[in-house]
């Protein structure tokens, strides 16, 4: 007999794989994009953004990822920030510091201070 009784239970423990920059990440599903990206040496800010940035409190928008697969839905901050610009509420980007991932995602970030370029940094390859 299977020990978790709940389909929700039986989810949580699902190891979701991150594409980013060449590498392959586990992490335990509903884990902080930002945070995995970073502990895992990814390099997720552009230039001076490394050093100035809102440390993941969805304020600066410079942690502005492309994301590909299952993650939450954007909330509020997310929104918020990207509708000001350089971001733009019609691109397809999202603040990894205000990300969930909840299944296996692709990662592509973008040139820009605040990762809202057109020209791709690095790939889910590399
Ligand atoms: S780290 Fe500042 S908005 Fe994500």
């Amino acid at each position: 007999m299977c020990q978790y009784t709940t389909k929700r239970q039986f989810d949580n423990l699902k190891m979701p794989k991150i594409l980013a920059q060449g590498k392959t990440i586990e992490c335990v599903s509903k884990s902080n994009l930002r945070t995995i990206l970073l502990q895992n040496g990814i390099d997720l800010y552009n230039d001076g953004a490394k050093v100035i940035n809102c440390r993941g409190i969805g304020s600066c928008g410079t942690c502005a990822v492309k994301v590909e697969g299952e993650v939450s839905a954007a909330n509020w901050r997310d929104q918020a920030r990207r509708s000001l610009p350089p971001h733009s509420p019609t691109t397809d980007l999202r603040l990894a510091c205000q990300t969930q991932v909840l299944g296996d995602v692709k990662v592509t970030k973008f040139d820009g201070f605040w990762g809202q370029g057109s020209r791709i940094v690095w790939t889910p390859k590399g």
